[in-house]
């Protein structure tokens, strides 16, 4: 059976370790299961739930584009637009929206394949989320000026 097509596929990017990496496309940052223990009595997920998964997923985007460390600092559009339920399978995508001094800016769509019909696929959330990059000290670091250099044998 064919699957619906979803904007965010397009031009997605697969990572490989230690390939260079074009953050403005899409990438795939978590798949995960929604169980019972992330769900209310009546079977729907949470909100923080999702909202921590999205965490999660835009920070792997900042983290390459920040060379290492960084702390979220700001949610500035967080929409649920459609709910999830237990057994869904969620695929989180990030891309990077834009760098600044020492800011990365992410966003971040979920999908929801159903549990009760695993073709159907839909997008259920999107958020977009700023990181600052941070060293030692938890004080913002130039984004030019990485943590760490990355092992060249990677
Ligand atoms: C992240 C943190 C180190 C930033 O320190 P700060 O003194 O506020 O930093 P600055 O004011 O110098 O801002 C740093 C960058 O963040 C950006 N920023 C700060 N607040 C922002 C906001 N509300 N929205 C968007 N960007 C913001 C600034 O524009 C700046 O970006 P730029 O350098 O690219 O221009 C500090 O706020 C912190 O430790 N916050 C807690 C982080 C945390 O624990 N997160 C997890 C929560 S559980």
């Amino acid at each position: 059976m064919r699957r619906t097509s979803v904007s965010c596929t397009k031009g997605m990017s697969e990572f490989r370790p230690g390939e260079p990496q074009d953050l403005k496309e899409p990438q795939l940052c978590i798949r995960v299961a929604a169980m019972p223990s992330d769900a209310n009595a009546y079977g729907d997920i949470f909100g923080g739930w999702l909202m921590s998964q999205i965490d999660i997923a835009g920070s792997v985007v900042a983290i390459q584009a920040a060379n290492g460390r960084v702390a979220t600092v700001a949610v500035k559009e967080m929409r649920f637009l459609k709910p999830v339920s237990i057994g869904d399978l969620v695929s989180l995508y990030g891309r990077l929206e834009r760098m600044g001094n020492t800011s990365v800016t992410v966003k971040v769509e979920a999908y929801a394949e159903r549990e009760v019909d695993r073709n159907k696929l839909q997008q259920v959330a999107d958020a977009i989320i700023t990181y600052v990059a941070v060293g030692d000290d938890r004080q913002p670091r130039a984004l030019n000026a990485p943590l760490h250099q990355l092992a060249e044998d990677f």
